[in-house]
């Protein structure tokens, strides 16, 4: 099987929230306040959730990343993701975490079979990085990401590029690249919660490059078939790589293979569209072929392209936490 859609992109890769609830607060994400949380009795079963991603991998998805919120905060996470790494036919099984725990669960993660890690680190600076996330645990995440390497897990750095707050550190964000065998992505901010003057916290996609160009010479790479939207490029020498997500400026939509699920039981195509349909029901009553013809039926509707840039005034609202990114 194979999902494709309207305009012809494969869906091979599927993003599965667990939960809403996360242990960091960071300011593009939600309010200081949080947000309002998922009603427990709303938030899939485990069982619920794995009979999802199979029905999800016999429709053609190769590719799990399991978010949140934050998905190590959910008890009986590491079973969870034992049982999924078991599904025939999934070729990847990836994770993507703020990394505050990480330090503790990497052995038994790598055990339970997760593959990848995303990480996200906007600052190396523990004053900024508290700033940002609202919580002061710089240090643990780092040594997270500590961790994960010695492990041998592919290490995947997120940073969201906010003007005026972590943008002076684009190059040493990028020098992280050139020892290590870890790949910086750095992110467009999206207006997810609609901060007050967000505009201004924009920096585009071509001048994060222009930035980095100042120092660094570095070349395009070519594109593996389950990687998401992301263009990819190394610094001359350097063991890892750079990668940009231009989400409001740039036109990763053409390549957008991706299916999210979340912890609701909601499928959506795109993140920001508000097309989503709600599978909960056809997932507790637990029959494979309704819940393939949904995701089938999804797929086929999913957007062309967002409008996020021009629809802003008038998106709803969204905690990425309640989506996973
Ligand atoms: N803008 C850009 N990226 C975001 N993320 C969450 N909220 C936003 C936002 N408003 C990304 C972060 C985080 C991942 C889970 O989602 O990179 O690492
Ligand atoms: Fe938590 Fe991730 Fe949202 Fe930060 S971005 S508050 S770590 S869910």
């Amino acid at each position: 099987m194979q999902l494709t859609d309207a305009s012809g992109r494969k869906i091979n890769y599927l993003r599965l929230s667990v939960t809403d609830r996360c242990n960091m607060r960071c300011r593009y994400c939600m309010p200081v306040t949080g947000v309002e949380k998922l009603p427990q009795n709303k938030i899939l079963s485990y069982e619920q959730l794995f009979f999802a991603a199979s029905c999800a991998v016999a429709e053609g998805i190769q590719k799990i990343r399991v978010t949140g919120g934050e998905p190590l905060v959910r008890k009986g996470i590491l079973d969870f993701l034992s049982h999924l790494s078991t599904l025939p036919g999934l070729k990847q099984l990836a994770l993507t975490t703020n990394g505050v725990l990480l330090a503790e669960m990497g052995p038994a993660l790598k055990r339970a079979g997760v593959q990848r890690i995303n990480i996200s680190l906007d600052s190396l600076h523990p004053e900024v990085f508290t700033k940002i996330t609202r919580r002061n645990e710089l240090s643990r995440v780092l040594a997270g990401i500590a961790t994960a390497e010695r492990l041998d897990i592919p290490v995947k750095i997120n940073m969201v590029v906010m003007r005026g707050i972590n943008d002076s550190e684009l190059v040493a964000f990028a020098d992280l690249t050139r020892h290590k065998n870890y790949s910086v992505r750095f992110i467009e901010y999206m207006p997810a919660n609609k901060e007050k003057g967000w505009q201004k916290l924009v920096v585009p996609g071509s001048e994060i490059l222009e930035r980095i160009s100042a120092s660094h010479d570095y070349m395009p790479i070519e594109k593996i078939s389950l990687s998401g939207p992301a263009r990819e490029y190394r610094i001359t020498g350097a063991k890892g790589t750079i990668g940009l997500i231009t989400a409001l400026s740039g036109h990763f939509c053409d390549d957008c293979n991706r299916l999210r699920i979340t912890a609701s039981g909601k499928v959506k195509g795109c993140l920001f569209s508000d097309v989503d349909t709600d599978i909960s029901a056809l997932l507790r009553a637990g029959e494979p072929t309704p819940v393939r013809m949904a995701l089938r039926a999804l797929v086929g509707r999913k957007s062309v392209r967002h409008e996020l840039t021009e629809t802003v005034a008038g998106h709803k609202i969204f905690a990425m936490a309640g989506i996973g990114g």
